[in-house]
């Protein structure tokens, strides 16, 4: 077979032409799940459950089992800090880069006793983490980072976890029959596949150190996973 002469999908993205999307979209759940608001509740039902596995099995030095500070990474208006690192952390710091949605968080209702920190108006491409986290939550955002800027931005978290923190990566997988990740013009995303994901992993000097599929979606979507990643 020649081989491809067809540029790899994630060259396709554009960061002005998702941050356009983006700012078309609503400042509600529905336009933060593309039109799906009803999977929220067992999203972040899932998203508990995976942690406290992930706690079950190595537990954290936490005295009272909270964790001091967690950061929610591609936020929109802040439905994960607010449903469920806010159970969690103390602290939420946000990043975010579309203003009218960072400009909703702090409005949140929060369902736990944890408020929200910092704010920062920022892509993941460029935002460096000042602080030390011991979760960095990304979920349903990283497709709008080039294979490159999302090994470097891993490396930059390297810094920012603490020694008992974890990065949590939660991503829809690419279900292309030839094992390819997929370019999406309308938001100008990537989705990638499993074998993508840890490759970048392992490029970024990443442990993964447990990983999960999400239960209870409809059909018809994506699959979605999970990655718990250390340095
Ligand atoms: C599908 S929404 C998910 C929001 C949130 N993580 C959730 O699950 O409710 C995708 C979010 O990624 C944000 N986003 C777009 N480009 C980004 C980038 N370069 N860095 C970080 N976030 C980005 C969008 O503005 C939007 O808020």
């Amino acid at each position: 077979m020649a081989p491809s002469t067809e540029p790899a999908p994630d060259n396709n993205i554009c960061t002005s032409d998702s941050l356009k999307y983006w700012n078309s979209v609503s400042t509600s759940v529905d336009g933060m799940l593309g039109g799906y608001p009803e999977i929220s509740r067992t999203d972040l039902k899932g998203s508990a459950n995976f942690l406290a596995k992930l706690r079950r099995e190595r537990p954290s030095q936490s005295a009272n089992g909270r964790l001091q500070r967690g950061a929610d990474c591609g936020a929109g208006i802040g439905r994960i800090t607010a449903g469920f690192l806010s159970t969690l952390c103390e602290v939420v710091d946000v990043v975010e880069p579309v203003e009218k949605f960072a400009q909703e968080v702090k409005g949140q209702k929060m369902l736990g006793s944890g408020s929200v920190g910092s704010v920062y108006v920022s892509g993941l491409e460029d935002w460096v983490p000042e602080a030390q986290y011991d979760l960095i939550w990304n979920q349903w955002c990283l497709g709008y980072l080039t294979d490159t800027l999302l090994v470097a931005y891993l490396k930059r978290c390297k810094d920012a976890v603490t020694i008992n923190g974890w990065i949590i990566i939660k991503e829809n997988m690419s279900t292309n029959v030839d094992g390819e990740d997929i370019f999406d013009q309308e938001d100008s995303s990537v989705t990638r596949t499993d074998q993508k994901f840890r490759r970048l992993f392992k490029e970024a000097d990443m442990r993964l150190i447990k990983t999960e599929v999400q239960r209870g979606f409809p059909k018809g979507l994506y699959p979605v996973r999970f990655y718990a990643l250390k340095p």
